[in-house]
Order: C-alpha cells, then sequence, then structure tokens
C-alpha cells in the first residue's frame, strides 16, 4: 500500500501572510488542494498535517473526494520532522511513504509515479535538480569554497521511502536530537542509499510572495 504524508503544517514565515500560505487561494482552490488532487489516483491513503486551528476545516475540505476511510487530518508538529512524525504514526498499513510539501501544488503524476518506481526498487529516493549558477559556501561575508556543481542538485519532494527505512531513520535522528529540513537527510545519516531521479524545474516551492505572482 502507498501513502502520502502531505506537509501542511508550516507557518510560512518567509512568506510573511497572516493565513498560512499552504491555504491561500491559487486558481480558486487552496494550495495544498492542487497537489493533493495530483496524488489521489496514485496513493491508498492521504494524511495530511496542518496547523491545529485547520484540521476541521482541511478534513471538511477533503473528506468527500477521498472518502473517509482513506484521508486523516492530523495536528504538525515544531519541526517539519516532528509533523512528519506524527503523520507516519497515523498510516499504519502503509509501506511505501511519499512525502509531500504542500507549498508545491505544482507537482506532476508522472514525476510521483518515477519516485514510486525507484522507492520500490531501493527504499529511498528523492528527485534533484542539476545547479546552473555557481555555488560558494559563505562565512562572515568571506567565501570559504567554491562548491563543485556539477556534484550537487536542488533536491524537491515528493520523496519516497519503505516504511521500515523511513520509521528507522526518524527515531534515530529524534534520539540524537537532529532535526533536517527534509527527510532524506534523516535516512542518509542513518546510513541507508537515497537514490536521486530527475525532478522537474515546473514543481517549485512555494516559498516567499514572489513565487507565486503572476500566478494567482
Ligand atoms: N511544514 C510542516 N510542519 C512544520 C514546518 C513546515 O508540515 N513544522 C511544511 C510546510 O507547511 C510546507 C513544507 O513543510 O508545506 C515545506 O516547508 P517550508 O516551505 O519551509 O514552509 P514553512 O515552514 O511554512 O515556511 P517558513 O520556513 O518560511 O516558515
Ligand atoms: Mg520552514
Amino acid at each position: 500500500m502507498i501513502g502520502l504524508i502531505l506537509a501542511a503544517a508550516g507557518s510560512g514565515s518567509r512568506f510573511g501572510s497572516s493565513v498560512p500560505k499552504q491555504f491561500l487561494p491559487l486558481d480558486g482552490v487552496p494550495i495544498y488542494f492542487h497537489s493533493l488532487d495530483i496524488f489521489e489516483p496514485l496513493v491508498n491513503q492521504a494524511v495530511i498535517v496542518v496547523p491545529s486551528r485547520w484540521k476541521d476545516q482541511v478534513y471538511q475540505e477533503t473528506r468527500d473526494s477521498w472518502g473517509a476511510d482513506r484521508i486523516r487530518v492530523e495536528e504538525g508538529g515544531e519541526h517539519r520532522q516532528d509533523s512528519v512524525r506524527r503523520g507516519l504514526a497515523s498510516l499504519p498499513a502503509v509501506d511505501i511513504i511519499l512525502i509531500h510539501d504542500a507549498a508545491r501544488p505544482f507537482v506532476t503524476g508522472g514525476l510521483i509515479s518515477r519516485v514510486i518506481d525507484e522507492t520500490r526498487r531501493t527504499g529511498a529516493c528523492v528527485p534533484g535538480l542539476p545547479i546552473s549558477e555557481t555555488v560558494k559556501q559563505v562565512r562572515n561575508s568571506t567565501v570559504v569554497q567554491t562548491l563543485d556543481r556539477n556534484s550537487l542538485v536542488l533536491v524537491q519532494t515528493p520523496q519516497g521511502f519503505q516504511r521500515e527505512v523511513l520509521a528507522k531513520a526518524i527515531e534515530k535522528a529524534c534520539e540524537e536530537g537532529f532535526y533536517g529540513t527534509d527527510e532524506a537527510v534523516l535516512v542518509e545519516r542513518s546510513g541507508h542509499p537515497v537514490a536521486v531521479i530527475p525532478g522537474e524545474p515546473g514543481n517549485i516551492k512555494i516559498t516567499v510572495k514572489r513565487d507565486l505572482s503572476g500566478r494567482s
């Protein structure tokens, strides 16, 4: 069984609107709804993790199209990792887990299917995009070193994991007090390899207001 954890519990501090960015309208429906719709035919179950005050509304908005037995809405946590951990606990019967940022509404079915296939094969998979600009490591406004961009990718979601691989990695990170900015870094630290497949340039994460300009 394939399960989706849609991470929608952030506050959107860099975006800076009173309503968290994932609940703002885009083409007439909330941003989180766009990706949820694309995942719907491709997964068996989903959990959306949200800030506590959004729980009832999000459940009402999603229950009919998914069916009450396929969708859950849970309260997220302070860090993204806490949100994902709670989501994982509410999908007990699922063996392939996909984790997606609610703030990435332009994901495609093709990308989701490729992540699922590679996750089945390898246990852990992320989409990555090549970097076209030069990347430098900087400290105190001075370059420390220039990184070899040919060995770097920009990592997107959905990220896919076999359940045991993800569960072990999250437990280890939590025991050690480590918090990552994605789930793959937890799996990397656990010693399990993470496969990279081509991401999609259109699959942007809405982070600041400019990311939506001309779209809403
Ligand atoms: N997220 C989450 N739980 C958290 C923090 C983030 O579920 N405690 C989710 C966000 O809702 C978002 C995704 O993780 O869909 C990617 O995170 P990001 O773009 O950083 O969103 P925010 O954390 O909301 O934004 P910011 O970092 O600017 O506050
Ligand atoms: Mg954040």
